[in-house]
């Protein structure tokens, strides 16, 4: 391997990623490309979509611009990555926010608590944090609520962190809102036969992170990963098909989509970072309102109850969320028999690479989104 790579046994992509996740002093974000500014990056070009997969009342009613406003990007090296810049209707996000504080994290739907709880205990997350989130005093240290202890939540084919597998055995119904959502936005990009089968929410609080890996188990892998963000803004890492190729650094914003398909679906990438909000501005401008008045009646994203939105919003000014949306199966493929499943392990490798004070921990809720107290 080349010296430049392995200076001080230290890829580039690891660098890159500990670079960006440097706290003290802060890292220099001028390198990091940011969609919402256009064309800002000789790196950045411009993409076409399909306009006429999506209908302009079908993406209204998803919460939705028409396609042929939407503002897609793809990167120069990166063929089959596609960013689209905030698409959502003004008003939408917050349903989405709201689905994934309140509703999505209840069961049958599985979630990091679940690993060391029992379900009684993980049955009324919402209802047993909505009440101290909305009194809290934002200066006194108190014990965290479950909401804040969420760390993943897994819909559809639930995925296992342990096999680093899916099965037809851990399988609940998919979301039909988030599912309409992802065919839209699938069609939108030359995938009109996209289905949602498997989710995989992910909390990030402002010290959170999430490892370098690559997404390979599902296991048609032709086509996309869709990965929606809300709330504050974070750096992505995109890297190469190795892991110790280097990196590209991008900003995503509250309601940015991001599309893997091609020969970008297997690419390493990670989050090293939540951006810090400006305290006198906590609260993405996207997040600000409410749907707008004339919002059909049967648009999936429905208004969020003042009561609700209180939560979500002390919620929100601290953390992101990001929810990934996958197809599992190739149409009529099934999942494979125990035995195939165990003499292909020994060379499959590891799904998420975790950070080493992760890695190390045995602790399951800890795979993901590690925050810095964990590292020494
Ligand atoms: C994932 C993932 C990235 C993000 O869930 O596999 O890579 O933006 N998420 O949070
Ligand atoms: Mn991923």
């Amino acid at each position: 391997m080349a010296a430049s790579i392995m200076e001080h046994g230290e890829d580039a992509f690891r660098k890159l990623f500990k670079f960006y996740k440097r706290r003290k002093p802060p890292p220099d974000f001028s390198d990091v490309i940011d969609f919402s500014k256009g064309l800002s990056s000789g790196k950045v070009v411009s993409t076409e979509l399909s306009p006429t997969a999506v209908s302009e009342n079908d993406a209204r009613l998803a919460g939705l611009q028409p396609v042929q406003e939407w503002k897609a990007f793809g990167l120069k090296g990166y063929p089959g990555f596609i960013f689209i810049s905030n698409p959502f209707l003004p008003g939408t996000q917050q349903h989405w926010v709201k689905q994934c504080l309140k509703v999505f994290p209840r069961k049958p739907n599985v979630c990091n608590l679940d690993m060391h709880m029992s379900a009684s205990e993980t049955e009324h997350i919402w209802e047993d944090s909505a009440e101290r989130m909305r009194s809290k005093s934002s200066g006194k240290r108190e014990p965290k609520t479950l909401l804040e202890k969420l760390r993943w939540v897994t819909l559809g084919y639930h995925y296992n962190w342990d096999t680093k597998t899916y099965s037809a055995e851990q399988h609940t119904l998919f979301p039909a809102d988030l599912h309409t959502l992802s065919k839209h936005v699938a069609a939108a990009c030359s995938f009109p036969a996209f289905t949602a089968e498997a989710g995989i929410l992910n909390y990030y609080r402002s010290d959170s992170s999430l490892g370098i890996h690559v997404d390979e188990s599902e296991l048609d892998h032709s086509r996309p990963l869709l990965s929606f963000s809300f709330g504050q803004s974070a750096v992505f890492l995109l890297g190469g098909a190795k892991r110790e190729d280097p990196g590209t650094p991008m900003f995503m914003h509250s309601g940015d989509i991001m599309v893997m398909s091609g020969p970008s679906r297997l690419l390493y990438h990670a989050v090293p970072c939540i951006m810090a909000a400006p305290p006198e501005a906590p609260m993405p401008p996207a997040l600000l309102r409410g749907l707008d008045q004339d919002t059909p009646t049967d648009c999936l994203a429905q208004s969020v109850k003042e009561e609700d939105w209180a939560v979500c919003a002390r919620y929100i000014q601290t953390s992101r969320i990001n929810m990934t949306v996958r197809q599992v199966l190739a149409p009529g493929q099934g999942f494979p028999s125990v035995t195939q499943k165990r003499t292909e392990s020994a060379d499959t490798g590891t799904y998420h690479e975790l950070e080493p004070a992760e890695a190390e921990d045995s602790n399951p809720k800890k795979r993901r989104n590690g925050s810095d107290s964990s590292e020494s």
